[in-house]
Order: structure tokens, then sequence, then C-alpha cells
């Protein structure tokens, strides 16, 4: 494979060197990056050392360098998993057929949409994070914030060389889109709907990152396998980077979950919030908002647009190779669906239910996390169970946008919604509390009083290290 090239401008391991015209293209796309890394990136702290890691090669002992870094001089760069010899389609109407180096003629505005798409989201979560910083709970939560971030910026990288590379003067035109929308702004919004929520605070940092970077997560594996090879190469390197920012979330919402506990159990009258704690059923509904504003990333239930990605071989399921059955003609998928107001079970054909398909999978993931969750909740001796709602509940895309249901996924009324819906999410009051507690800790090894400390530090480092230099 090609080694890493480090010297120069953009590090890359894709031979950037070997071709000026696109060499140069990306290095007049870099200044327009790094402005919009000073407008729209993290609030302050851009002079400060951040202990960061830094990818310098794919290989596995190799992308993972950790060293003191000012954000604005980290080394975002172009990292592709090296190409497979004679690799083929894995699904799809091509399945056997080469993969291709090259974008096909008549399927390069739905591969565009799709890398568009992807692309959009990586610098709207670092708008939505940007004030983040002056209230962390922690220098490791510092930290870490920062290094989402940056690598959500590289992410940005990996779409617009895809963009740059493969799709001529439009790609380079959506390369620059991607730098002027902004997440919430109501003239140039983000794509997607969740990206353009705010994330006003730490809690729902950890809600984000445990879920809206999991939906990241089944989409770039389902875009890792496919046959527009130079997709796949970029996604499934991104994917070893976003298992941290999961990591970030499930391990910073357990961590929350844990100190609630250790609350409870302090106080006689077990009132968590009378000691700056967060208390498990105000965390059951930021869960139940963001993962369902997670769910309806993955798009409509019935979808043709699936249906073609599919066929076309542009993106398949999460592990393709786990399923004996790849071209999934005249199969099925047995699903919930709307009609005349009701919920029934219906046989959907399967193309056209691939990502009710990805959408379950996810779900599984996310349980996975709720049970570790709970297993802390046990292991601490308190009665109580974190649950995920229904994927009826609470959405705003799909067919089940348009009606009401309960947590448990029963519908009801539209009335009988807002009379209760303050039960089952985040009230005004509840953000107010929240917000209350959001005060920024910067002794080394201390932690703000709602969250636990962590199990273990970066890198092997303890909980003290000095994970951000404040000083000047
Ligand atoms: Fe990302
Ligand atoms: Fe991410």
């Amino acid at each position: 494979m090609t080694a890493v090239i480090t010297d120069e401008k953009i590090p890359n391991n894709v031979n950037l060197a070997g071709d000026r015209r696109l060499q140069r293209a990306l290095e007049e796309w870099q200044p327009h990056f790094l402005s919009w890394w000073q407008d729209m990136g993290p609030v302050g702290f851009q002079a400060k050392d951040v202990y960061l890691r830094t990818a310098v090669s794919v290989e596995a002992d190799g992308w993972a360098h950790f060293d003191y870094v000012k954000m604005p001089d980290y080394r975002w760069g172009i990292f592709l998993e090296p190409k497979q010899a004679g690799r083929v389609h894995g699904f799809g109407d091509n399945q056997g057929q080469p993969v291709w180096d090259e974008v096909p003629g008549e399927f390069r505005n739905m591969l565009r949409r799709l890398v568009v798409t992807q692309g959009d989201t990586e610098p709207a979560s670092v708008e939505q994070q940007r004030h983040l910083g002056s209230t962390a709970p922690s220098l490791y939560d510092l930290r870490n914030l920062f290094q989402v971030n940056v690598e959500e910026g590289r992410h940005l990288w990996a779409m617009v060389y895809l963009l740059h590379t493969y799709f001529g003067r439009d790609g380079r035109e959506e390369a620059e889109e991607l730098l002027k929308r902004r997440s919430g702004d109501s003239d140039k919004p983000r794509i997607l709907g969740a990206f353009n929520e705010p994330t006003p605070h730490w809690l729902s940092f950890f809600m984000f990152t445990m879920f809206t970077d999991r939906d990241g997560k089944y989409q770039l594996a389902a875009l890792a396998e496919s046959g527009f090879d130079p997709l796949a190469r970029t996604c499934r390197f991104m994917l070893t980077e976003e298992a941290h920012h999961m990591f970030v979330g499930e391990t910073g919402v357990q961590r929350v979950v844990k100190r609630a506990c250790e609350l409870m159990k302090q106080a006689p009258n077990g009132d968590v919030r009378a000691q700056g704690g967060i208390d498990l059923p105000t965390i059951q509904k930021y869960l139940n908002l963001h993962f369902t504003l997670s769910l309806d990333l993955f798009g409509g239930e019935v979808s043709s647009n699936a249906a073609d990605a599919f066929a076309a071989g542009l993106k398949g399921r999460y592990k393709e190779d786990r399923y004996d059955e790849h071209k999934l003609i005249g199969t099925h998928y047995t699903m919930d669906v709307l009609e005349d107001g009701k919920a029934v079970t219906k046989d959907i054909a399967m193309r056209n239910a691939l990502n009710e398909v990805l959408r379950n999978e996810y779900i599984k993931d996310c349980q996975r996390g709720v049970d570790r969750w709970n297993k802390t909740i046990k292991d601490e001796g308190v009665d109580f169970e974190l649950t995920l709602p229904s994927h009826k509940f609470h959405r705003q895309i799909g067919m089940w946008s348009t009606v009401c249901a309960t947590p448990a996924g029963e519908l009801i009324d539209r009335a009988e919604f807002e009379a209760k819906k303050h039960a089952w999410l985040p009230s005004a009051a509840d953000e107010t509390y929240i917000k209350s507690l959001m005060h920024a800790v910067t002794e080394p090894g201390k932690m703000a009083s709602w969250v636990a400390p962590p199990a273990k530090g970066i890198n092997g480092l303890p909980g003290e290290f000095q994970y951000v230099r404040l000083g000047a």
C-alpha cells in the first residue's frame, strides 16, 4: 500500500503528489476549511495545547499517534484503507462484477447525493458542539470533545476528497457548499434534521455521541460495502475513528447514570437534584429525545431511494457478509407499517425495506449500550431500568411522523400526547435545570458534581493527566 506522506501540506495515503491538478484543487480548498474551522469550530481553546490522537498511517498500530497539538495545527488528512486486489460487488444487480474505481455515469447523481449527505453531517456536528468547551465537566471530557471535533473535520476532508476527485466541477461546488451551510440556520440549514438541533449542554453531547454518531456508524458501514471502491475504502477508515465518538457517548452517559445512583444512595430522601446530580428519570427523557431524533436519520420506512442505491451496488446492508443472499429479488421483510391510522404488520419487498433493516440493526446496537447502563444501575444496587422508546414514538420523518405514540409504541391522539409529553421528553424546566449544572471544571482529575470519573484515562494515562493545557 501507499505509505502516508505527512510532510506535504495535506497528509495523505492516496499519492496526492501524483495528481497535480487534484492536489492544487484541495490545496485551494484547505484555507476555506481552516477559516470555516476558525469561524464555526470550537469557541475558545484554539490556541491551547490539547492531547490529541492524530492519524499518521492507516495500519493498526500507526494511525493512533498521541501528542499535544493546537487544534488549528491538527494534521487533517486523506486516508483510505488499502485497496483489496480483485474486490467485486458484494450485493445488488452487479453482484460478482469487479468494483468500480470511477463513478459510473448512470449513477453519478445518486452517488453524489450519498456523499454530500454524509459529508454534510460532519461539519454540522462540529457547529452544534462549538460552545461546549466553556462548560466541560473535566479536562478529560474537554479533550474528548475536541478529539471528536477534529475527527469530524477529518471526515469532512474524506468526503471532500471524493467530491474533488470523482465529480469534477459540480463536486468542487458541492465541497464549497459544505462549508457554507450552517447548523440550525433557517436560510442555509444543514441537510438532515437532527443536525440542525442544538447541542446546548453536555448531557445532550453525550446522548448525541451515543445515538447520533452511532447512526453515522451504520451509514458508514452501509457505504463501506459500496461497489464504488474509493467510497468503501474511505468509509472503512472513518469507522475506526467513529468508534471513539460512540465510546465518548456511551461512557459519558454511563458516568452520569453512575453518579445519579451514588447520589440517590447518599441522600436520605434520594433527591439527586438537591445534590447537583441528574436524576435517572431525567436521563430517560434525554435518551428518548436523542434516540428518536437519530432514528429519523435512517429515512422513510419504505423507500425507493434505498432500493435504487442497493440495486446499483452503492449502499449495502450492515455487514453484508453475514447474509447468504445479496440480490434481494423476490424476498420480503416483515415490519410494522401504518395503514388507515393503525399499526399493522406487513411483508414489504426487501429492497424497499432497507432503511428499516438498517434502522433495526442500529436499534439492536443501541439496546446493547442501554443494557450496559442498566448493568451499572444494578451494580449500584438501585432499582431502575432505562429503556429505548418505540420506533413509533416522537418521530419527525417517515410514516410514524403522522401519528402520535407513547414510548411503549401505543398510538394515541395528539391531545393526549401533548398532555403527557413532558413526562417523556425534556421540558423547559428540565432544560433550565441541566444548564444550571454546566460549569467548567478545569483542575486536572476533578469532575463536575453530576458525573462520575472515567474508569480510565486516555492512552493509558491517569485521570489527573493534564489533557488540555489551559495556561497561557
Ligand atoms: Fe463523522
Ligand atoms: Fe462521529
